[in-house]
């Protein structure tokens, strides 16, 4: 029997909206033992529409419960992207019988202008919830912030700054972002402005993040500054790059030696795949080593419109934490699936010192589902080949990935993964991202749902994440190289209970 559509890509284990179609995750949370997402959403169409706020509660970030709608458009224009902070000092004001405030801030996008043809569109709002984030009350005195004459005016992302006590807040403003403050979440003072010069600029800036960490094994703690940018992403189309350096309160002012390597590699990215956009972090947590609990929507603007799902459109990434380490020659953000997700290990096969000998298979849908699954691996001596890992089905289905050590390189390649014809941008490409740890031991974490792969190499230092639509589930994964046999020195495969 043919499966439906909706048993053959609605994902097991990633946040997927009922119904419609969904972009960005916005205005993530935490409150009361609940992890709150809201995300870009259009309810009654499964294209992108008029935006609203789509919301979803969660104990552990990997189960998800939708809620009813949290902002619809009005008058002043479609919700864009935001944040959401809770006010717990009410420094606001909008407690009412001691309830704690949670204040979103988001863009109006006035579609009315756009249609007049104006390219100034765009202002900042806010609302808030007296009921833990079910529902809103839009702030009487919208908008916040009025455009400065600047196209692209978008997406705030407000923290708290406990060090200055005030609100800092990063909004996407053409291709720069801009640093504001406040005191109580409506009067706004722009401090500063970053990016001229420094980055990649081949697409416009949106969805910025800001936020501290601490430099793991260090008694550092330095800034991160993630920014999307669309197109302009290593493998085209949409993706997030990252800053680091340092904060005083009203300026951003990037790392020496990160601004040096930046001169080198162009860019970093937060995830090399094609399909990891928009990402920011919940704004109030953080998990016990001091790392940010993050979520990306998991598609690119060059084909997002046409995936074929029927009933919904787009998936979020796992919920990750992201952390900060001093490479070779500078910070990098590494990214490790939440430690959450080790509660729904189910069932497990493993091995040690596997000998490969041409092409291998490591297991088949018999033993262990390959739709919602965990794989840890390592290989201790890597030399100069190619390795690759491959999913296939019967249907001739395949979807390879892996490194190739010959030209420092890791790949993912859907060419073949099932359905790609909805658009041409879809696999028009192999994707490829360098690898930067310096270390002879290769090792890797890869999460598999339905319609969905992503890779954690070396720690996390090397992130890839996409979607692909096969034909049928995948049955079998097998991993060969094109120089030598060689050893597998680790494989863990766990099936996951969803
Ligand atoms: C990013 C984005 C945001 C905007 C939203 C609109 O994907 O373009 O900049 O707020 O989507 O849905």
């Amino acid at each position: 029997v043919a499966l439906s559509n909706e048993d053959l890509y609605r994902p097991n284990f990633h946040f997927s909206p009922k119904k419609g179609w969904m972009n960005d995750p916005n205005g993530m949370f935490y409150y009361n033992g609940y992890y709150h997402l809201y995300f870009q959403h259009y309810p009654d169409g499964n294209t992108w529409g008029p935006m609203h706020w789509g919301h979803a509660i969660s104990t552990d970030m990997i189960s998800w419960k939708e809620q009813p709608i949290a902002l619809y458009p009005d008058e002043l224009g479609y919700i864009f992207s935001g944040s959401a902070v809770v006010d717990v000092d009410n420094t606001s004001g909008f407690s009412e019988d001691s309830k704690t405030p949670v204040v979103a801030m988001f863009t109006y996008h006035d579609m009315e202008a756009e249609k007049a043809g104006k390219t100034i569109d765009e202002t900042q709002a806010i609302a808030y919830s007296l009921n833990e984030g079910l529902t809103y009350t839009k702030f009487k005195g919208n908008p916040v912030i009025a455009n400065p004459n600047i196209p692209d005016f978008r997406d705030p992302k407000v923290n708290w700054d406990e060090d200055r006590k005030q609100w800092t807040m990063v909004l996407a403003a053409g291709q720069e972002i801009m640093f504001y403050a406040s005191k109580d979440l409506k009067q706004w003072e722009l401090l500063s402005t970053f990016g001229e010069g420094i980055g990649n600029h081949n697409g416009v800036w949106e969805c910025p993040d800001f936020f501290h960490l601490p430099v793991k094994g260090t008694d550092e703690t330095k800034w991160v500054l993630l920014v999307s940018i669309n197109p302009g992403g290593p493998n085209s189309g949409s993706a997030t790059q990252y800053f680091v350096g340092d904060f005083d309160g009203k300026t951003f002012k990037i790392d020496e030696t990160f601004q040096k390597e930046l001169a080198k590699e162009h860019s970093f990215w937060v995830d090399h795949g094609r399909d990891n956009y928009a990402g920011v972090t919940w704004s109030n947590v953080t998990t016990a080593d001091g790392g940010k609990l993050f979520i990306g929507w998991m598609s690119n603007w060059l084909y997002a419109n046409e995936v074929p799902t029927e009933k919904w459109r787009s998936a979020n990434t796992v919920a990750r934490e992201l952390g900060l380490i001093k490479g070779t020659n500078t910070y990098r953000l590494v990214s490790k699936p939440v430690k959450e997700l080790k509660n729904y290990r189910a069932k497990k096969v493993a091995d040690r010192a596997i000998p490969i000998r041409g092409k291998a298979i490591l297991t088949t849908t018999e033993t262990i589902s390959l739709s919602k699954t965990e794989i840890n691996f390592s290989i201790s001596e890597l030399v100069q080949a190619k390795y690759t890992f491959s999913l296939s089905n019967k249907q001739g289905d395949s979807l390879t990935f892996g490194y190739d050590a010959k030209i420092n390189k890791y790949f993912i390649n859907r060419d073949n993964s099932g359905k790609t014809d909805f658009s041409p941008k879809f696999s028009d490409r192999l994707s490829t991202a360098p690898r930067t740890a310096r270390t002879k031991e290769w090792t890797g974490k890869i999460l598999l749902d339905k319609t969905s792969i992503e890779l954690f190499y070396d720690d996390g230092q090397t992130v890839m994440s996409e979607i692909f639509f096969p034909h049928a589930p995948f049955e079998t994964l097998s991993i060969t190289s094109d120089q030598d046999n060689f050893t597998l020195d680790a494989l863990e495969i766990h099936e996951l209970k969803f």
